[in-house]
């Protein structure tokens, strides 16, 4: 039996997510956007006795979900907030949002990125807006952009760890992060996935890019997408993109972007990507400010926008 967490008297439960309960809450996400096993990998690189991870059940069915998870020290992504559709409006959400899942975070920075009709609620209790993010798709590209001068490639398993998570410390929301170091070794190792680095002339990573694959359908979702300029960005997803079948019925990828960046803007029109669901970012407790400038693509709105 999972903690609970605190007991309603209608009969509402809300405890830990057990980890084969991550299925729940990819098949409801998936009915909205094509969602990759990224909270299989959220899971895992916390001890199982950690807090962040909810669900709510009632009458013994799982129909509530919420995750708060710290990224580092000071900074938690918030995420899967959702309740089945029959029961919603009865106060489920804000019991096991603002009630269970709120005290985990404290006074930390908490970052989330919400559908556009949930600002105003989230205005009410203290939350802050940013930016849009928004989640591009388009068909995979073929290669046709050259190597910056003086750069490689090389798929990231073949490549020091070390090196890796050097350059990403530079562009994750904090450098040095514990969780970071864990989610990342595992997100290039991940199953059906592909992940790239480009190396400078000295050997030292300068930019990095994973892919996964959607739980249903021929999707795959591309983040993070970090790299020093456009053209870098382009040869990653380009070479990331290098078995994926382009026809009518083949595959497509999903990006996670800052909608209003300059950059992200030529690289959508440059991969003729087109805009699907947008959604706001927004903080409780501090503002994180912009994207590191290299971060093109976030991980995972599902469970670290980063
Ligand atoms: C959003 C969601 C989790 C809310 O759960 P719920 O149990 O229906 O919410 P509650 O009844 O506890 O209401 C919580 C608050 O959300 C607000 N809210 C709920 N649904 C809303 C909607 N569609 N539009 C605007 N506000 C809404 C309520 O007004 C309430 O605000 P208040 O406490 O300040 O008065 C649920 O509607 C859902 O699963 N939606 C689909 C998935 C989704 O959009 N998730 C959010 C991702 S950012």
């Amino acid at each position: 039996m999972s903690l609970i967490y605190k007991e309603y008297d209608d009969g509402f439960v809300v405890r830990r997510m057990r980890p084969h309960e991550t299925t729940y809450i990819q098949q409801w996400d998936s009915d909205l956007v094509p969602t990759g096993r990224d909270l299989d990998v959220a899971i895992n690189s916390y001890s199982a006795d950690s807090d962040g991870f909810y669900i709510g059940e009632y009458r013994g069915e799982v129909v509530a979900s919420v995750i708060r998870i710290p990224l580092a020290e000071d900074v938690f992504y918030g995420s899967c907030f959702y309740v089945v559709e029959k029961f919603r409006g009865s106060g489920f959400g804000r019991r096991i949002r603002d009630d269970v899942a709120a005290g985990f975070v404290g006074s930390k920075t908490l970052c989330v990125d919400a559908h556009d009709f949930l600002e105003e609620m989230n205005k009410k209790r203290g939350y802050i807006s940013g930016y849009n993010v928004v989640m591009y798709k388009g068909k995979p590209p073929r290669k046709s952009t050259a190597l910056p001068a003086g750069t490689t490639l090389k798929n990231a398993l073949d490549v020091s760890f070390d090196k890796i998570i050097d350059y990403d410390n530079k562009c994750f929301v904090r450098p040095n992060s514990p969780y970071r170091y864990k989610i990342l070794k595992q997100w290039i190792r991940m199953e059906g996935g592909k992940s790239v680095v480009a190396l400078s002339t000295s050997g030292d990573v300068i930019a990095l890019a994973c892919r996964r694959p959607s739980v249903e359908g021929r999707h795959h979702i591309i983040g993070p997408l970090y790299a020093g300029n456009i053209l870098m960005a382009q040869v990653l997803v380009e070479e990331l993109c290098e078995d994926l079948e382009t026809s009518s019925q083949g595959d497509m990828i999903w990006l996670n972007m800052r909608e209003s960046s300059e950059r992200v803007k030529q690289l959508v029109r440059l991969l003729d990507l087109e805009g699907d669901l947008r959604m706001l970012r927004m903080y409780l407790n501090g503002d994180l400010g912009d994207l590191n400038h290299d971060v093109f693509a976030v991980t995972s709105v599902d469970f670290c926008g980063y």
